[in-house]
């Protein structure tokens, strides 16, 4: 059976300076949103390497470097840099009305 999804308003735009990352509440998970360009980007907030909050990363360009061992991900696809073998989620985004919404699964699950 397929998930459903919904979105969560996550932020407003004026929270998240372009070039900066934050860590926002979707519903019941913590979610690392970035803003590139006029662009929002969400992903997984838990570094799947060691559980670093990436959303307090280091972002150059469209990759986002964890704040505990350094490794890259990108937040446009969720790609590892660092190790291919890892990748972190990526979830939709949309603005409506100035402010940041985050589609994110319906079932509660924290990931
Ligand atoms: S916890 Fe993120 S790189 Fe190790």
């Amino acid at each position: 059976m397929e998930s459903e999804t919904k979105f969560v308003k996550v932020a407003d735009v004026s929270d998240v300076p372009q070039g900066e990352g934050k860590v926002v509440h979707a519903g019941v998970k913590k979610v690392a949103l970035f803003h590139v360009d006029g662009e929002f980007y969400a992903i997984q907030n838990y570094c799947p390497h060691a559980g670093g909050f990436l959303g307090l990363g280091s972002l150059k360009g469209t990759v986002v470097r964890c704040p505990r061992h350094s490794w890259g991900f990108d937040i446009v696809t969720g790609a590892c840099k660092t190790n291919p073998r890892y990748e972190t989620r990526v979830y939709p985004t949309k603005v409506e009305d100035g402010a940041v919404y985050v589609e994110v699964p319906d079932d509660g699950s924290i990931l």
